[in-house]
């Protein structure tokens, strides 16, 4: 298969992850005979500092070529008191919004040999093995109007609005892929929203209950994101694939986080619509953003980065061995010890990068 891929490694350790994730991937390109096609694109603050916008053209021409999209991380500290329309940041919402990608698929599971790594007790985070489904390109990150509104003066009058919309469709398109990937999975979706409160919950949680019964064999059940917070560290073995909002998902899949061991750990899908090709939309990238103390000390975690190339993949290509190869070789080098400082490592960490090669190696 030739697998065409834009790399976009942004911002702070995103340089040193995708190095890492690139290097698995070129690993199974040549054991399973693939030709990759890479390309190099800017996003982020590194693309503010090159050509003045978070979101060249350039890389937006890139991304429509590719077949999937590999990226790091954005964000820088210079940028910390910058407004929202000019940080690094805008350009990863852009990339979001101009490739469709509306489902961000977030893998949450336990493994072994981090259970200690967790602060949570050994026996609740144990067998955890859910997906957050969050909402990516609507809601409170792209509604309109938006703004902080001074008419002119700096006093108590200064107010500031986000809006909240969603349409049917949109939330439609995001349950439904929900509703598929539990299919494939232990068969039940748990539906987040605030509908005793927020009419655009009330509309999802209606959206939601009608096409239920397309899927007859899908357990169904709704939880209020506030309780959705409680039960993720009360009972997190109790979710298959939880699907939210925007900003629920934003929120809830950092305190996900705290069951897989680090932050360093989470992979992320994001899938939009299936090209004439067969190849699905998918821009991938860890959850974890970009680790600016870290940054450059060859440190970080690339276990984020390599298992989003696993889901890309899987998701994009439909390479499910080659992708079960690259989780595998992972769960090998955590059992080994030999990882990096956030793990809780035996002995000395690893780098960054003897991390990657150890995946490789593995593979
Ligand atoms: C994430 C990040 C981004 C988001 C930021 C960097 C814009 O926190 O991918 O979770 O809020 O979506
Ligand atoms: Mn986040």
């Amino acid at each position: 298969m030739n697998l065409n891929i834009l790399v976009l490694p942004g911002d702070g350790i995103g340089l040193e992850v995708t190095r890492e994730a690139v290097r698995v991937l070129r690993v199974v390109a040549e054991k399973w005979n693939h030709q990759l096609t890479l390309r190099a694109g800017l996003l982020g603050g590194i693309a503010i500092h090159k050509t003045g916008g978070p979101f060249p053209a350039e890389t937006e021409k890139m991304s429509r070529e590719a077949d999937a999209v590999l990226m790091g991380a954005v964000g820088l500290p210079e940028f910390d008191n910058a407004p929202p329309e000019t940080r690094p940041e805008r350009g990863l919402l852009g990339i979001r919004k101009s490739m469709g990608v509306y489902a961000n698929l977030r893998p949450v599971r336990s493994y072994k040999a981090l259970l200690d790594s967790s602060p949570l007790k050994n026996h609740l985070v144990d067998g955890v093995d859910m997906v957050i489904v969050r909402e990516l390109t609507g809601g409170l990150y792209y509604g309109t109007p938006r703004g902080i509104f001074d008419e002119g003066d700096a006093g108590p009058e200064i107010h500031a609005v986000n809006t909240m919309a969603y349409s049917w469709s949109e939330i439609e398109r995001v349950t439904r892929m929900a509703f598929e990937l539990a299919r494939k999975r232990r068969k039940k979706v748990t539906s987040v929203d605030k509908s005793n409160v927020l009419e655009v919950s009330q509309l999802w949680r209606r959206v939601v209950t009608k096409i239920a019964p397309d899927y007859p064999d899908i357990e169904l059940d709704h939880l209020l994101v506030d309780n959705c917070a409680m039960q993720l560290v009360l009972n997190p073995k109790r979710f298959d694939v939880v699907v939210m909002e925007n900003m629920f998902g934003d929120i809830l899949s950092d305190e996900g986080a705290v069951l897989a061991g680090s932050i360093g750990m989470l992979p992320s899908a994001s899938i939009g619509a299936r090209k004439a090709s067969g190849v699905w939309t998918g821009l991938y990238e860890p959850v974890h953003g970009s680790a600016p103390d870290i940054a450059g000390q060859n440190k970080a975690n690339p276990f984020g980065a390599i298992g989003s190339v696993a889901a890309m993949l899987e998701y994009s290509f439909g390479l499910t061995e080659e992708a079960a190869a690259v989780n595998r070789a992972m769960e090998t080098v955590l059992n080994t010890g030999r990882v990096t400082a956030d793990l809780r490592p035996t002995g000395t960490p690893a780098t960054t990068e003897q991390a990657g090669k150890a995946v490789c190696q593995a593979i």
